[in-house]
């Protein structure tokens, strides 16, 4: 499906954003190795979560869906999933498929799991490596890349530092630990989203966290709990931007999650010189949240590199959008992790911006977007990455020719309703 964008004057509006897409994966799998029922309300509406419970599904959990946001997972206890009878299908989700894959090791059968044509292009060792340190016995293509085989095996307990800065890669290795006897410990050199660490201690297993080590307990079974997940900030990411970006806009956003390795994007731009008023904030179940509260403003620019690049990982292609309406622009740096996302984001980002007319050089770990640009409209080829399109769509609102989003139902991935609210917002 072509969507096609038009120039816009500005936004305004209020919207409660769907759950958090990274919270909710890692509930449903807790969820479903835990004892009881647990009750998930404002559960991601993404296609990427609903894969996870396909995959959970497979393995014998069974769920019940009411609407559209709230989920009941019975769970099965730490050692009752069972064997599936067919791959396990984690389609366009590097999520589902790596932190899974920490559960699927310490079972006591065999699983194989795979997904769409870019998870299949998408690093697996990174999850392999620690793994088959723990004991896990896994095949890959070219040891690798998917369809991964799993079998499951008694697993030890390791202590290991963080070669990439991936909270999925952290999260599989804590999940594998659950299934060890002992402590499993996880440093990091640079600090990742800690959603699965809160997940885990809401959940009662003991999580012990000290500067940048997490270690838990292992043989340690979940309970299960009743919780709401917070509005997913990185999709309320575009939404702020088309705000800030478009003359006399007014948004609110409400119950958006605010944990500190997520809000980075909203405190970047602060300092750029945005106005986002973030108010009454408090905490829902283990998160924080907040009501976010945007207006039009012209961002000074400037470089975002280092530490703070894995707090913003999955917003650099609106960064980059945003870059381009700044005063001196931006450098972005540190950021080659973006080659190995959804689809190779940089090459992605640098393609789309030519398209539209604008200057940006690529660097091979970043690039560099030049301000006070006048984007031109054009044909968006999206690579059916669903944060380029969201990404792409934004910079439309402010080109001045229409612009034509290729295959835009890939933002589904992330943020279904995403094309239907903006247009709701747009003026
Ligand atoms: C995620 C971690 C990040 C992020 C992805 C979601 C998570 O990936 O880009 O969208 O939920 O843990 P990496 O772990 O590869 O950095």
């Amino acid at each position: 499906m072509d969507v096609t964008i038009l120039p816009a004057k500005t936004i305004k509006g209020r919207v409660r954003l769907p759950g958090d897409k990274s919270i909710s994966h890692r509930l449903a799998m807790l969820a479903a190795i835990a004892e009881g029922t647990t009750r998930i309300e404002n559960f991601a509406a993404s296609q990427d979560c609903h894969s996870t419970l396909a995959c959970l599904r497979l393995l014998g959990t069974e769920f019940q869906l009411t609407g559209e946001s709230v989920v009941s997972i019975s769970g099965r206890g730490l050692r009752g999933l069972l064997p599936s009878s067919v791959p396990l299908d984690a389609g366009n989700s590097g999520s589902t498929i790596r932190m899974l894959s920490g559960i699927l090791a310490g079972q006591s059968f065999e699983t194989r799991i795979s997904g769409d044509e870019s998870l299949r292009g998408r690093p697996m060792k990174r999850i392999i490596a620690p793994l088959r340190e723990m004991g896990a016995q896994i095949t890959a293509h070219d040891d690798n890349y998917p369809p991964l085989t799993i079998q499951g095996c008694p697993l030890h307990n390791i202590q290991y530092v963080l070669p990439v800065a991936s909270a999925q890669v952290k999260s599989a290795i804590l999940l594998a630990g659950l299934y060890c006897e002992g402590e499993t410990t996880v440093i990091e050199r640079v600090a990742t989203r800690n959603h699965t660490e809160l997940a885990m201690q809401s959940f009662g297993v003991p999580v012990t966290l000290k500067d940048r080590s997490i270690q838990i307990k292992g043989n340690s079974a979940p309970s299960a709990i009743q919780t709401t997940v917070p509005g997913d900030i990185s999709s309320g990411a575009f939404l702020i931007a088309a705000a800030t970006l478009l003359p006399g806009s007014q948004l609110l956003l409400q119950d958006v999650g605010m944990n500190p390795g997520r809000r980075t994007f909203v405190d970047l731009l602060l300092n750029m010189g945005a106005s986002i008023e973030v108010m009454n904030e408090r905490v829902a179940g283990a998160e924080p949240i907040a009501d976010l509260l945007v207006g039009s403003a012209l961002l000074k620019g400037g470089t975002v590199s280092g530490e703070l690049i894995p707090q913003v990982i999955d917003e650099i292609p609106i960064l980059a959008v945003l870059a381009t309406q700044t005063e001196i622009g931006m450098e972005i740096r540190d950021a080659g992790e973006l080659r190995v996302k959804e689809s190779d984001r940089i090459r992605s980002i640098v393609d789309n911006l030519r398209v539209m007319g604008g200057e940006v050089e690529e660097l091979p770990d970043g690039l560099i977007v030049k301000g006070r640009q006048s984007l031109s409209g054009g044909r968006i080829r999206t690579y059916r990455d669903h944060r380029i399109a969201m990404a792409f769509a934004i910079a439309g609102l402010t080109a001045v020719n229409p612009t034509l989003i290729e295959e835009a139902e890939c933002a589904g991935v992330s943020f279904p309703s995403f094309f239907e609210i903006l247009s709701r917002l747009v003026n």
